[in-house]
């Protein structure tokens, strides 16, 4: 068993920004932390030397849950979340939720720059390239912090190679969750290594199509409707989706990816995995 490493006491700690000592099992520290809504954020950690994983893929991670009141033992406390950044970066990024009475969000949304969290380095996931057929076109269907995973395979530069076009629909209540995704967007398309990898002029492959479903935006309605009325492949100028051309990932609510994957099955795609790749693959958003 490992001791435990004395608690600094700051009015004594020495002026040099020394690194935290790693007390947690599997500890990252906090390198940055972002606020979008009074539910949302997202953050970036140290990552381990040793993780490989492919984009889209999730670890585990978490906190130390509170000693146990009989024996004082405590747990860590772990839920799975989708690695927002891509596989070549040198850091890790996530994006939460914040669930007032949530174990584990109620907590993980105070974390700061300095802090630690637990990671287990085991990643797994079924929205990876490895799970698809090739196809011309790759959409994918985000709600909420389902856009996650996106976020990461969008920065990925094989999505690029392996597509000639990119659709990510992102449905949230209010204009305000889609801060995100948005900014993300409009930094992949001034992405100087991206573009100097991928050519340039390479986003515009891409196409971002937000829509909200509770505040007033541009676009309104649940992307299975849109999808319903035609009126999204109206929109965007492209045929409703077919088996020959289109791939598609969902990651969303539990409701949106049971109804999106019977919509797509009706479109005539089948669920691919890892070790049968098909046409489309369909993960749930982890919410606390
Ligand atoms: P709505 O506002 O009509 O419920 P949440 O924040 O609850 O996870 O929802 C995120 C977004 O997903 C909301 O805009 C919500 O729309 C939408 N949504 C929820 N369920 C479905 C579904 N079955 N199909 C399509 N969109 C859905």
């Amino acid at each position: 068993m490992t001791e435990m490493a004395p608690v600094t006491d700051a009015s004594t700690a020495a002026p040099a920004p020394a690194p935290k000592q790693m007390v947690l099992p599997d500890a990252q520290t906090v390198t940055d932390v972002q606020h979008y809504t009074d539910r949302l954020f997202s953050f970036r950690t140290t990552r381990p030397a040793s993780l490989r994983f492919r984009s889209g893929e999730f670890v585990m991670i978490g906190l130390m849950g509170d000693p146990d009141p009989k024996t004082g033992k405590q747990k860590p406390l772990l839920r799975a979340y989708s690695i927002a950044s891509p596989s070549w970066d040198d850091e890790l990024e996530f994006y939460s939720i914040k669930v007032q009475d949530g174990p584990l969000t109620s907590r993980l949304q105070h974390i700061q720059p300095g802090d630690q969290i637990i990671l287990r380095p085991k990643p797994v996931g079924t929205l990876v390239h490895d799970a698809l057929l090739p196809g011309k076109r790759i959409w994918f269907f985000a709600t909420g912090t389902g856009f996650a995973p996106f976020a990461s395979l969008l920065r990925d530069p094989q999505t690029y190679e392996d597509y000639d076009e990119i659709i990510i629909t992102h449905t949230c209540r209010e204009v305000g969750e889609l801060t995100y995704g948005a900014d993300l967007i409009e930094s992949i398309r001034g992405d100087e290594m991206l573009a100097e990898l991928m050519g340039e002029g390479f986003h515009e492959k891409l196409r971002y199509y937000p829509t909200t479903t509770r505040e007033e935006s541009p676009k309104m309605g649940r992307i299975t409707d849109l999808m319903r009325s035609g009126e999204v492949f109206e929109d965007l100028g492209v045929a409703p989706l077919c088996p020959e051309n289109d791939r598609a990932m969902i990651c969303g609510n539990l409701a949106f990816n049971l109804e999106l994957k019977d919509m797509l099955e009706e479109y005539g795609l089948e669920e691919g995995a890892n070790s049968d790749p098909k046409q489309y693959v369909v993960e749930k958003a982890f919410l606390d």
